[in-house]
């Protein structure tokens, strides 16, 4: 698996398994099936609902913890100092870990219209930099947060975020976003990588998916790689799973990478941080 190096000098898979809702049908079967198709990288949250499956799948499969690349989330209302370390101990516990190797703030404000959210994200920031600092979390990083989220914060953080895990993907690359992402030396991550199949039958898609004798998702999922960006999609069968990790022989010329860059907006989730 190739990977992507952070500010502080983690390496992080390119591509790792995205749980959310993997495990409403499949229980544990599923995360199982994922470290069998070759995923390091788990990526889950407290929001989820689904941590004490993944530490059971992930106990019932036996991987070894240092092979592993285990994510999870805090929610915007938890970012009190007691409500954070009970949430952060929670996934520990759950997971069946005694580290995380990433933990990310999931969105900056719990109501859009918080005037305090700052505030609330800097409490739990100095929360998350003392476990990043005694090692019981590898990196920390935040999700969805935009440049005027940052900027503030990172006047006043002693340890700037890793990670910024965002949605990215083909029709909705957030360009303003990834140029000050990349100033800052903060890597940015695609969730809904695969804009939530809405781009898998896509026909400009299939055009390239033809030209590369690749398939669509392939294609999706190399463009992120190829722009920098690890990704983490998820699927529920082994051969996707398989598929989604398989994007390592074959590169997109330039003009394809412009091509699928400058697409008009399409696959877009309408979650946004702000509204
Ligand atoms: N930080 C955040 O706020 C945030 C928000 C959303 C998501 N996330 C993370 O990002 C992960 C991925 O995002 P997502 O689940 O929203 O969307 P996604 O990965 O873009 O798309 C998942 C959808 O694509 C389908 N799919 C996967 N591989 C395929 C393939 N090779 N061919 C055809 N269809 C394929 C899946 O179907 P099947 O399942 O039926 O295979 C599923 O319907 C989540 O699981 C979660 O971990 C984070």
């Amino acid at each position: 698996m190739e990977e992507f190096v952070l500010n502080n000098g983690i390496r992080i898979p390119a591509v790792g398994y995205g749980s959310y809702l993997s495990t409403a049908k499949g229980g544990k079967d599923v995360i199982k099936e994922a470290l069998k198709a070759g995923y390091r990288y788990i990526d889950t949250a407290s929001f989820y609902r689904n941590e004490k499956e993944i530490g059971e799948a992930l106990s019932e499969y036996g991987s070894d913890r240092k092979d592993l690349f285990l994510v999870s989330k805090v929610w915007p209302s938890m970012l009190s100092k007691d409500d954070i370390k009970r949430s952060f101990d929670d996934s520990l516990k759950d997971l069946k870990t005694d580290y995380l190797d990433m933990y990310l703030i999931h969105w900056p404000k719990d109501d859009r219209n918080d005037p305090h959210w700052l505030s609330k994200v800097l409490e739990g920031w100095t929360v998350m930099e003392d476990l990043y600092n005694s090692g019981l979390i590898k990196a920390i990083g935040v999700s969805n947060f935009l440049p005027h989220h940052l900027n503030p914060m990172l006047n006043e953080v002693k340890i700037k975020p890793m990670v910024d895990q965002l949605e990215l993907h083909v029709g909705y690359m957030q360009e303003y976003t990834l140029d000050y992402l990349k100033e800052k030396d903060i890597l940015p991550q695609a969730w809904s990588p695969l804009g939530r199949a809405r781009l898998i039958n896509d026909e400009r898609i299939s055009l390239l998916a033809e030209k590369y004798k690749k398939s669509n998702a392939q294609i999706l999922l190399r463009f992120l790689y190829q722009r920098g960006i690890p990704s983490i999609p998820k699927a529920s069968s082994i051969g996707r799973m398989k598929e989604n990790m398989d994007i390592f022989d074959f590169k997109l010329s330039e003009d394809d990478i412009s091509f699928l860059s400058c697409f008009p907006q399409c696959g877009y989730s309408e979650e946004h941080p702000d509204f």
